[in-house]
């Protein structure tokens, strides 16, 4: 059978890390598809590292252009990353009928609906397992292996620099600063580190997967974003202290209301496994109405991880590539019939149960007014600490309460910041038991 044709796009830590896996595996996934995949063309602003990665055979050119309109390529891996020139170039390449693979979760939480509908009128494949949790299968695992299920919630750990931040921060007392620059780096932050931080990255990944799991067109918009660079180490201390780690975690959810879709530091309870995946490894957990809990764990960046992915894509478009288009899987997991737009919860409606830290005058009654504030919105307490006295006259005191829902634990903690008692903003942390 005759070579597949691939053409990259960007050399960069995904991009190098893609020519390389193609390299050093080369006999093994030719095994596997009982045919050549060649990297045919490269686009990149460094030749030098282009001569050195791949084959003498191998077009380089600083023209991502010729590489999408260059009639013998059959695959295009976009791995530039944004949505400027990346929308550009995967449309361009869809238009000339190449498939497209892509790593890039912005473009695709963001343009993903107008992308597959070019891609479907076209007959083309878009694949993106490398967008969620950079080497774990995920996609393939909600698209296909999943698929006899109703899947009732999605919660993962998909930012693997917060996740390297929290953890470190938790294991080494180390400062945020410091380990943002190593995470870096070691290649883990995009280029613009605030689309780690503030909860970006992991909300393009969360809709992504929201969008797969209950057949509904992507809908960044709909997310809220709340990162972790407001985050007190005495709070990840306290959680601690109280039998939780902080995570930030993406989160999904079918209510009878509508979907839940956010992002935000998390406490989970530590004897969770999903409490314990530290560093920059990624873990996402599925609750399904079939299967139950599945819990998939694996570096979530990095570029031969990454790349690992890419490549996955690339040997399915392989195989997928001569079938009928009906023998493909939809980009969006249910037949484009099925996907259907569903309501949208905003944060207020959501439900979950809550951390709070209280700075209150340490006297008589304090307490009992919180408590009773608390009482008013039918907010139900799980557990409440003192920790301790500050300049002599101020508590700290620490809430965990029960489920309930956000507009009335808000209601509550306007009410609590109005007292003469308390002299600073509340801080609340969502909390998530996930025991199914
Ligand atoms: P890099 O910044 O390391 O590489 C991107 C490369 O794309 C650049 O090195 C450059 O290639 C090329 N490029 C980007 N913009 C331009 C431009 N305007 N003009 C010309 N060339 C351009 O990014 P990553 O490899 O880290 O990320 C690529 C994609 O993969 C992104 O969408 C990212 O979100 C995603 N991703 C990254 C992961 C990771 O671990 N890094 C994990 C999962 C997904 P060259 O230098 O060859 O000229
Ligand atoms: N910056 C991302 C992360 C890369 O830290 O998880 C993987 O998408």
């Amino acid at each position: 059978m005759k070579p597949v044709n691939i053409g990259i796009l960007g050399l960069g830590t995904v991009g190098g890390g893609t020519v390389e896996v193609l390299r050093r595996n080369a006999a093994e996934i030719s095994r596997r598809l009982g045919r050549e995949v060649k990297v045919a063309a490269v686009s990149t602003r460094d030749a030098q590292k282009a001569r050195a990665l791949c084959g003498a055979d191998t077009l380089i050119t600083d023209d991502p252009f010729e590489v999408v309109r260059h009639e013998g390529i059959d695959i295009v891996a976009e791995l530039f990353g944004g949505t400027e020139i990346a929308k550009d170039l995967v449309l361009e390449a869809i238009e000339n009928g190449k498939h497209v693979v892509t790593a890039n979760k912005k473009l695709l939480a963001e343009y993903g609906n107008e992308i597959f509908a070019r891609a479907e009128a076209k007959n083309v494949m878009v694949q993106f397992e490398a967008a969620v949790a950079g080497g774990i299968p995920i996609i393939k695992a909600l698209r296909e292996g999943l698929a006899a299920n109703n899947i009732r919630s999605i919660a993962g750990i998909i930012n693997g620099t917060s996740n390297f931040i929290l953890s470190e921060m938790r294991e080494k007392g180390s400062a945020f600063a410091d380990v943002l620059k190593e995470a870096q780096a070691l290649g883990y932050a995009e280029a613009d580190p605030t689309f780690d931080i503030e909860g970006h990255d992991a909300g393009h990944k969360i809709t992504i997967m929201s969008a797969l799991a209950f057949g509904t067109p992507v809908n960044f918009a709909a997310c809220y974003l709340e990162g972790i660079s407001r985050l007190d180490s005495r709070d990840i201390k306290y959680a601690e202290e109280l039998g939780y780690r902080i995570k930030l975690l993406g989160i999904t959810r079918k209510t009878e209301k509508g979907i839940e879709l956010r992002v935000h530091p998390t406490l989970v309870p530590e004897c969770r496994l999903i409490a314990n995946v530290n560093g920059v490894m990624n873990a996402v957990r599925v609750q399904a109405d079939m299967v139950g809990e599945t819990l998939y764990y694996g570096p979530g960046a990095g570029a031969l991880p990454t790349a690992s992915a890419v490549v996955a894509d690339i040997v399915d478009i392989c195989r997928l590539m001569d079938a009928g288009v009906q023998n493909r899987v939809p980009y969006l997991a249910f037949h484009p019939q099925g996907v259907q737009p569903l309501t949208m919860l905003p944060m207020d409606e959501i439900t979950s149960s809550y951390y709070l830290r209280v700075q209150a005058e340490d006297k008589p009654g304090v307490l009992g007014n919180i408590a009773s504030l608390l009482a008013k919105q039918e907010i139900s307490i799980e557990a409440l600490i003192q920790k301790g006295v500050i300049d002599g006259s101020k508590a700290e005191i620490v809430i965990l309460t029960h489920s309930t829902v956000e507009k009335q634990m808000k209601a509550a903690i306007a009410e609590v910041e109005a007292l003469a008692s308390v002299s600073e903003p509340v801080v609340m942390i969502r909390m998530e038991a996930l025991n199914g």
